[in-house]
């Protein structure tokens, strides 16, 4: 049985990222969906909100589980047997940060591989911390975020 994870902080889960887990849970039996609960920044979504979303949107995924977790990556991996993690590269920026990462769990979770997906083109530039900027603003999301999300984004500048 192939294992993957993709991991993220999800805040909030945008169409790119479903292109990914899409993408991920082809190439594996089964694909956890990782929600990280503390991440550096301060979320806008609590961790309930974000697996709401996660939850909302990826229904129709036949062999994924979702999870949060808390504390390092690898540990997790280690713990529950992944085989690989799932990591979306936008641009060279991107692949310098995940790089350095990949290495580091490569450290961590010697059994655990990281493979990086080329984000799909229409979502090179979609990235949830402009997605909420954009929500901020009261602009149009249509295309970036699927409709369950647009709507909590909606909820939450409106309040
Ligand atoms: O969606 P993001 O914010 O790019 O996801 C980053 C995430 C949550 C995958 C990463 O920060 C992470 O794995 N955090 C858990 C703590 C950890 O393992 N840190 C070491 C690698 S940076």
């Amino acid at each position: 049985m192939r294992i993957g994870i993709y991991p993220g902080s999800f805040d909030p889960l945008t169409l790119g990222h479903i292109d990914i887990a899409e993408r991920a849970r082809n190439i594996c039996d089964k694909l956890f969906i990782a929600a990280a609960k503390n991440i550096s920044k301060k979320p806008l979504f609590s961790i309930e909100e974000r697996l709401e979303m996660i939850r909302e949107c990826c229904l129709d995924m036949a062999n994924i589980e979702i999870v949060t977790f808390e504390g390092l990556l690898a540990d997790f991996c280690i713990n529950r047997n992944v085989n690989f993690i799932a990591r979306g590269i936008r641009s060279g920026t991107d692949f310098d940060t995940e790089y350095a990462v990949a290495l580091l769990n490569k450290k961590l979770a010697p059994e655990t591989e990281t493979i990086f997906f080329p984000s799909g083109s229409e979502y090179s530039f979609v990235s949830s911390s402009m997605v909420k900027e954009v929500a901020s603003y009261g602009g149009d999301l249509t295309t970036l975020v699927p409709q369950f999300v647009h709507q909590k984004l909606t909820e939450k500048f409106s309040g």
